[in-house]
C-alpha cells in the first residue's frame, strides 16, 4: 500500500491522495451502475467503458453492478484483482445516488479489501456522477440533442404494451430472493442463477408452481443473503446453495420449513459480525 494511506482515510483512499502530480494515478477503472437486466443498461456502460477506454489512460476499464445485475461488482473486483490491478478506482456512475449508497459503498469496498489483505492492491472511490461539474453541460447537451424528437404518439419505437403486463401467473409458492447491494455482495446473483436451475431441475415451474422474483433490498441486510418463501411468509438469512437446495426440497416441495435458516421478524438474530448473537 502506498504511504500516503492514512490512518485517517481508512482503506479506501480518495481520488485526491492517489493523483500524481505528472501521470495518470490509475492503472484499472471501474463504472458501477445501479442495476438492471437485459441488454440495454448493459449497453449503456459498454458505451462509457469505451469512452474512458479510448483515453488510453488506463491499462483495464470496466463495469459492474451494485445489485440486480451482472457482472456485480464483487465479480469484478475479483477479476480485476487476477488481472493484475494494482491501483483500481471506482466510479459510481449513479445518477441520482442516494445517501444509502453513498454511505455504504465505501464501507462495502473497505470491507472486500481486508477480505483481500494479503492482495497487493489499492482502491479509491470517485465521487458519485452527480457531484460532477461536468454533468450539467453533457445533460444539456443531451437535452439540445432531443430537440428533435416526435411526439410519443408518433414514435415508431414505442412498441405496444404486452398483455402479460396485466396478468398474474398461477402459482403456489412466491420467493423473493434479495438481489439489494449487500447481498450481492454477498454472492446473491450466483445464487439466484443456482436457485433458478433448482427450480427447473425439479421441475417446479411447469405449472408455474414457485413465482421467483428477485427484488431490490429487504431491509436486514446484515442476515444477508435474504429469502422470503410466501404464502406463509418465511424468511431466510444467509442463505447459499445448501440452503437452496432444503428450501426447494422441503418447504416448496414437502411443506416443511428449514429452521436451521430462519430468521424470525422482531427477534435478535445471528449475524456474520455477531456470531455469538442470535
Ligand atoms: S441488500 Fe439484501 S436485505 Fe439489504
Amino acid at each position: 500500500m502506498a504511504d500516503r494511506h492514512s490512518e485517517k482515510e481508512g482503506d479506501v483512499l480518495s481520488l485526491e491522495a492517489l493523483t500524481e502530480p505528472n501521470g495518470v494515478p490509475f492503472d484499472t477503472v471501474v463504472i458501477v451502475g445501479r442495476g438492471g437486466y437485459g441488454a440495454a443498461p448493459r449497453q449503456e456502460l459498454e458505451r462509457l467503458v469505451a469512452s474512458v477506454a479510448r483515453a488510453g489512460s488506463f491499462r483495464a476499464v470496466r463495469y459492474a453492478f451494485l445489485e440486480q445485475g451482472k457482472p456485480a461488482l464483487p465479480a469484478v473486483l475479483e477479476q480485476c484483482l487476477a488481472a493484475g490491478a494494482r491501483r483500481l478506482l471506482v466510479v459510481p456512475g449513479l445518477v441520482p445516488m442516494d445517501r444509502t449508497l453513498r454511505w455504504w459503498l465505501p464501507l462495502a469496498l473497505r470491507d472486500w479489501l481486508r477480505e483481500h489483505a494479503d492482495a497487493d492492491v489499492e482502491v479509491a472511490l470517485a465521487p458519485p456522477l452527480g457531484d460532477s461539474a461536468h454533468l450539467a453541460d453533457a445533460f444539456s447537451a443531451a437535452v439540445l440533442d432531443a430537440q428533435a424528437f416526435p411526439d410519443v404518439r408518433e414514435d415508431p419505437t414505442i412498441e405496444e404494451r404486452r398483455r402479460s403486463w396485466s396478468h398474474l401467473p398461477s402459482h403456489r409458492h412466491h420467493v423473493l430472493l434479495c438481489s439489494g447491494p449487500r447481498c450481492t455482495l454477498e454472492n446473491a446473483p450466483a445464487l439466484w442463477e443456482y436457485f433458478e436451475a433448482k427450480v427447473r431441475e425439479c421441475r417446479l415451474r411447469g405449472k408455474q408452481r414457485v413465482m421467483m422474483v428477485r427484488t431490490g433490498c429487504l431491509y436486514p441486510c446484515d442476515l444477508g443473503p435474504m429469502m422470503v418463501v410466501h404464502p406463509d411468509g418465511t424468511w431466510y438469512g444467509g442463505v447459499d446453495e445448501t440452503a437452496v437446495d432444503r428450501i426447494v426440497a422441503e418447504h416448496i416441495v414437502d411443506g416443511e420449513v428449514v429452521q436451521e435458516y430462519v430468521c424470525t421478524p422482531g427477534a435478535r438474530q445471528r449475524t456474520k459480525s455477531s456470531p455469538e448473537s442470535g
